[in-house]
């Protein structure tokens, strides 16, 4: 189950994302917004990174104008891993290096194709589980 939230600049995006999961069978827990009325990103952030730390949805996606928004409002939040990513070697990479467990995502940045393919990168990718991430991440939690 992943956890997938957005603001008003995200919405339709993120109604794209989870048409494409759920195609695959990949459910989601949709926690809104759900109209394009002016609302607060940290609200939405706040609702997928409570899921993933009471471990009902391992991983989240947040989607904003920027991406920039919810990344910071997610990175707040003890355990999480949030990164913005525009291009499919960084959601590879900060899965693979940074365990990230939240991708945040630009609806006014990348175009919808784009956006899945991000999704759909990071979402198949495994942490690395090398020796150097894990001591550097478990760096972060100190
Ligand atoms: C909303 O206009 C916009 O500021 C928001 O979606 C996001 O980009 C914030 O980082």
């Amino acid at each position: 189950m992943i956890a997938i939230g957005c603001d008003h600049g995200g919405v339709e995006l993120k109604d794209e994302i989870v048409k494409h999961l759920e195609k695959k069978g990949i459910e989601c827990k949709d926690v809104g917004c759900y109209t394009s009325e002016s609302c607060d990103y940290p609200v939405y952030a706040k609702k997928v990174t409570d899921l993933i730390t009471s471990k009902e949805c391992k991983e989240g996606i947040l989607v904003c104008g920027t991406g920039i928004g919810m990344s910071i409002a997610a990175n707040k939040v003890k355990g999480i891993r949030a990164a913005v990513c525009g291009d499919c070697f960084s959601a590879q990479a900060t899965k693979e290096h940074n365990n990230a467990n939240v991708l945040c995502l630009g609806a006014r940045v990348v175009g919808t194709g784009l956006a899945l393919k991000i999704v759909d990168t990071f979402l198949e990718t495994e942490f690395s589980n090398g020796e150097r991430h894990v001591r550097r991440i478990d760096m972060l939690e100190q």
